[in-house]
């Protein structure tokens, strides 16, 4: 088992000065830079776009692992690799064609992932979890952050790891959503592999810290 890795939520952070604390993730010992982009139709919320994560990718030093919460997301696939993607996640629930769209994805050389709202079961994933790099359970109704996490989330994960071990014993398990230091150990007990921290970190007094404290917690 190798460790974990932490994506700090770019949503959390001041959208007035993004340049500090995209300087802050990348002095971190965080992995990855979460980057949310909502439509404000799949999610009754409007995050940032496009040319704003294209000003992200320019100073950050860390891959970005893109959060699409949008409505027919085969649209934006290309202009989302030319605005820095390294990792691209669509919802399961905005796929219609999804085997498709993961294909569009890996063919623009970027990694692909799969979100599930809460109420959507890990089972839906049987006939397609060996085309996926990355699935992102969402532990809180996607559109915000700052939410209760949601505790059926355990369960999925396990869920997740029997039904993807030995047909892709590479895929990446994230979790999204009200996670911390309170609930992190056990995350990672239950075969979480990335964990997404915004408030956590971005509202914390030491953002820095926040990420030492999450990167350095032990499964229990
Ligand atoms: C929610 C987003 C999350 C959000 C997490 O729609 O997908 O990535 O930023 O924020 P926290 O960690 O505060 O729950
Ligand atoms: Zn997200």
């Amino acid at each position: 088992t190798t460790k974990h890795l932490i994506a700090p939520s770019v949503l959390a952070a001041d959208f007035a000065n993004l340049y500090d604390d995209i300087q802050i993730v990348n002095k971190s010992e965080a992995d990855w830079f979460h980057i949310d982009i909502m439509d404000g139709v799949f999610v009754p919320n409007i995050s940032f776009g496009f040319p704003v994560m294209h000003a992200i990718a320019k100073h950050a030093t860390k891959p970005l692992d893109v959060h699409l919460m949008i409505v027919d997301p085969d649209r934006y696939l290309k202009m989302c690799k030319d605005s820095g993607a390294t990792i691209i996640t669509v919802h399961y629930e905005a796929c219609t064609h999804l085997h498709r769209t993961l294909a569009a994805i890996k063919e623009l050389g970027c990694k692909a992932g799969v979100a599930l709202n809460p109420h959507t079961p890990v089972s839906l994933l049987k006939d397609v979890v060996r085309d996926i790099d990355l699935v992102c359970i969402m532990s809180v109704n996607p559109g915000f952050g700052g939410q209760k996490f949601i505790e059926q989330t355990y369960a999925k994960i396990k869920e997740l790891r029997d039904l993807s071990e030995g047909v892709n014993d590479s895929l990446l398990i994230e979790i999204d959503g009200g996670v911390g230091t309170n609930n992190a150990a056990k995350l990672l007990e239950a075969g979480a592999d990335v964990l997404v921290a915004g408030s956590s970190v971005f509202g914390a007094e030491d953002p820095t810290e926040a990420v030492r404290q999450l990167k350095n917690v032990l499964p229990i």
